[in-house]
């Protein structure tokens, strides 16, 4: 992925992304400062390119990749909004994934309090401020970030099906979280897979990151106790000129066919509805503005995959590895054509072809937000890389989006034999929250 990281500086239109969701500000003197500073070093760069030929449009056409060289620090996503953060914000080159189960005796009250909690601790964090002291003094701030800026950090949270049992709520439950069904290729670890609670943490600076896990980790103090954690990452914003659609670790550009928010179905497929009025389901209205995060730890096995040649990769993916493009020809954005075939009579894009059995076309529309982060967590104990991708997928219905899809997949994927499901969640993430409002508010004030 990801389309969403390809308008963090595909042009000044697209770097709006989210304006009401979460969006990115450079804000202050020092991004202004940093921005006057280094104009002299982006412009050489500019001349650099362009004398080398091929890349003189970059410059021209996308400003923003210049800024975004010097801007990192700098560049805030909002807090509040109509969405929560993190799910149309550009990909950030660091991750964290964690879930936690409340603990025995906490219920309703004591999760509202947790969100409260949660949400200022993430409202101050994602202003790049330190997360304040408490009164007994427990609660420090870490000191980690305390000389970066915001760094485009995000920290969304989402209710797992289990949360409602605990809290009492299970009349708000709504059907899309009922659990996924079981797909023939999992090989799923329970232990860590779902969970009552889900916080992603994003940011474009490892240390940022690393001090928004520990603060929400601390701040779960007794209600709350981490069931298990990911750790992923993304290449840094301004490492590339182009492409701006990040690569996994397969090398594989991915994120390509990922609904785009200036098209005009995106919020139907990607968030919740209004649900109100007669016989409506007014007891999900809570999950308004909302959207279901599916998860999936995706082990590549990658010793495998790179055995493969290159012409072998790209008729698993149906796409050209260098630049994208499908192989019925074009671009990276030229849509597939399904029925075209080569000289020989076979289809160009294999029947098998990962991104012919996921696309929408072929599945009744069915359409997800991929956003995710790949991960490395050393050599596993065969001695193969245990490294993948922190598949996270956001719809406005699973049974809509990703649940249709990997069934298919699960039936005929030619890159079925290259990965493995290890670990999986499903999480009802709510609207963002108003000024005042702390997130799930809506559902915990029922
Ligand atoms: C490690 C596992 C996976 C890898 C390496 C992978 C890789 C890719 C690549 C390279 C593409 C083509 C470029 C693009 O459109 O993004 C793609 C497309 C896509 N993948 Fe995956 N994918 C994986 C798992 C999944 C899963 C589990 C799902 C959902 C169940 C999924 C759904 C899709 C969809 C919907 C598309 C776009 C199809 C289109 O619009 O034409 N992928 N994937």
């Amino acid at each position: 992925m990801s389309s969403a990281n390809s308008k963090r500086g595909a042009n000044s239109k697209n770097s709006k992304v989210g304006t009401d969701t979460g969006s990115q500000a450079a804000t202050g003197d020092l991004s202004r400062r940093r921005l006057l500073g280094s104009v002299g070093a982006a412009g050489a760069t500019g001349l650099v390119l362009g004398a080398a030929g091929g890349a003189t449009g970059y410059v021209a056409t996308r400003p923003d990749d210049q800024a975004a060289l010097t801007t990192v620090g700098s560049t805030r996503a909002m807090f509040h909004g109509k969405h929560q953060p993190g799910i149309t914000t550009p990909l950030q080159a660091r991750g964290h994934l964690i879930a936690f189960d409340l603990a025995p005796g906490a219920g309703q009250k004591e999760a509202a309090a947790l969100m409260r909690r949660w949400s200022a601790a993430a409202e101050r964090l994602m202003a790049g401020e330190p997360t304040g002291g408490s009164e007994d003094g427990t609660a420090h701030d870490t000191g980690i970030a305390l000389d970066a800026g915001p760094s485009s950090l995000t920290v969304t949270f989402g209710f797992g099906y289990t949360f409602f049992e605990r809290t009492g709520l299970v009349d708000h439950r709504p059907p899309g979280l009922d659990p996924l069904p079981p797909f023939s290729s999992d090989r799923l670890d329970a232990k860590r897979s779902n969970g009552d609670l889900w916080v992603q943490v994003g940011a474009d600076d490892a240390l940022v990151a690393f001090h928004a896990l520990r603060a929400i980790q601390k701040e779960a103090a007794t209600t709350a106790r981490v069931r298990w954690q990911m750790n992923g990452f993304n290449r840094t914003p301004g490492a590339t000129a182009a492409p701006m659609t990040a690569r996994n670790l397969m090398g594989q550009i991915d994120g390509t066919g990922n609904p785009k928010p200036s098209e005009s179905d995106f919020d139907r497929r990607i968030f919740v509805p209004p649900h109100t009025g007669e016989g409506g389901n007014a007891e999900y209205a809570w999950l308004a503005g909302g959207s279901y995060a599916v998860v999936r730890r995706i082990r590549m096995l990658l010793d495998d995959w790179e055995k493969l040649p290159v012409d072998g990769q790209e008729r698993v993916i149906g796409r050209r590895k260098a630049d994208g493009a499908p192989l019925s020809g074009g671009t990276e954005t030229t849509e597939m054509d399904l029925d075209k075939a080569g000289p020989d009579g076979k289809l160009l894009i294999p029947d098998n072809a990962h991104a012919r059995i996921s696309s929408p076309e072929r599945n009744s529309g069915a359409a997800m937000l991929r956003r995710p982060f790949s991960y490395h967590d050393g050599i596993a104990a065969d001695g193969t890389p245990d490294a993948g991708l922190l598949f996270i997928c956001w719809q406005a219905d699973p049974l809509k989006g990703f649940v249709p899809v990997q069934r298919k997949l699960d039936r005929g994927d030619a890159l079925s034999p290259f990965i493995r499901h290890e670990a999986s969640g499903l999480f009802a993430v709510p609207g963002g929250a108003a000024a005042g409002e702390y997130v799930g508010q809506r559902l915990l004030e029922s």
